[in-house]
């Protein structure tokens, strides 16, 4: 085996989200906006991984199970649509138990490339992906996939197939979901195929449920953002005077995560200050979810044709198998 890690263009800091300044900069704007946001991204500081590590573990939280489920019960099949493929390229490593049953089905692949931003994710995970298949090739690319990926030539060798698991597709925005999947056709090429996991619309309760456990891993989660805002940034946020809040927007069929004021209240942040009406929110994160024939449009709308679909027994998640597509 060969692990391989390939370094980002610009500095490790300046795109893992830890970066003071962008930081500053991303809460300082999207909190001046009339409606207050904050981009999810900076949720994965090592405490926010290792939270979101606990949230797929909660039994509120299907889809991790129901995907993990797909894989285990159709490897096989969706190796034997896929004889061609020698490189699996996947975006956002870190999902293991997933990475690793599709490793095990897909007998013919000879190069791993799992593309991440977070470099001690992927050393620690290339590292134990080596001992266990041998045989296998894996080139680290330490990159932000939101931006342009360059991957290494090596990665070109064989047929590609794009791995995007944990309905990661809906925490975009409908127009960045189709210009991601654009950009996934072109790192797979023509004759390239995406293996993409999307969580599907279901009824309202179970969807909330799954974004507001019982124990509070999700609240912890949300409001983790806070934290990290008193503490690097120099904040002052009365943590008991937020709640984490969820709801689910029929109409654009997305779960919505926001942190509620409870009250009326400023709080500063390195020197600016911001006012809060009772009941008002941050918007933190939007999780959208398909119908399968609304996915398979999104799809054929990037270019790729929907070759195969699965879903778990109770059709709670899907898996689909793209491929070239006629042009849109
Ligand atoms: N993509 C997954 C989802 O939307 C995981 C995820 C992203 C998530 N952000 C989250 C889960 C915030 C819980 C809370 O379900």
């Amino acid at each position: 085996m060969t692990v391989l890690m390939l370094k980002p263009r610009c500095g490790a800091e300046a795109i893992d989200g830890t970066e003071r300044s962008g930081f500053r900069a991303a809460v300082l704007a999207g909190l001046a906006q009339p409606r207050k946001s904050i981009p999810s991204r900076f949720f994965y500081d090592k405490r926010g991984s290792e939270l979101f590590e606990e949230i797929t573990r909660l039994e509120e939280y299907y889809p991790t199970r129901a995907e993990l489920e797909i894989y285990e019960t159709y490897g096989s099949e969706i190796a034997s649509l896929a004889p061609q493929i020698g490189t699996l390229v996947e975006f956002g490593s870190g999902s293991s138990r997933k990475i690793r049953t599709l490793l095990k089905a897909m007998q013919g692949l000879k190069l791993y490339a799992p593309i991440d931003i977070s470099e001690e994710m992927l050393t620690a995970e290339a590292q134990a992906l080596a001992a266990d298949f041998p045989d296998l090739e894996i080139v680290s690319v330490h990159a932000d996939f939101m931006g342009e990926v360059v991957l290494p030539a090596a990665v070109a060798r064989h047929q590609r197939m794009a791995f995007f698991p944990g309905s990661t597709i809906g925490n975009f925005r409908p127009r960045e979901a189709l210009q991601f999947l654009e950009r996934v056709l072109g790192v797979v090429g023509e004759e390239g195929m995406l293996l993409i996991g999307v969580d599907l619309k279901k009824d309202t309760n179970t969807l909330v449920r799954a974004y507001d456990d019982a124990a509070g891993v999700t609240a912890a989660f949300n409001l983790n953002l806070l934290h990290r805002i008193n503490a690097g940034l120099g904040g002052n946020f009365d943590l008991a005077g937020f709640a984490h809040h969820v709801r689910y927007d029929e109409g654009r069929g997305r779960i919505e995560m926001h942190i509620k004021s409870l009250k009326t209240q400023r709080v500063r942040i390195s020197g600016r200050t911001f006012d809060f009406a009772a009941g008002e929110t941050i918007h933190t994160e939007n999780s959208h979810k398909f119908t399968i024939p609304e996915f398979h449009l999104l799809a054929r709308a990037a270019g790729f044709a929907p070759l195969h679909t699965w879903t778990d027994g109770e059709r709670r998640f899907s898996v689909h198998l793209l491929g070239k597509g006629e042009p849109a």
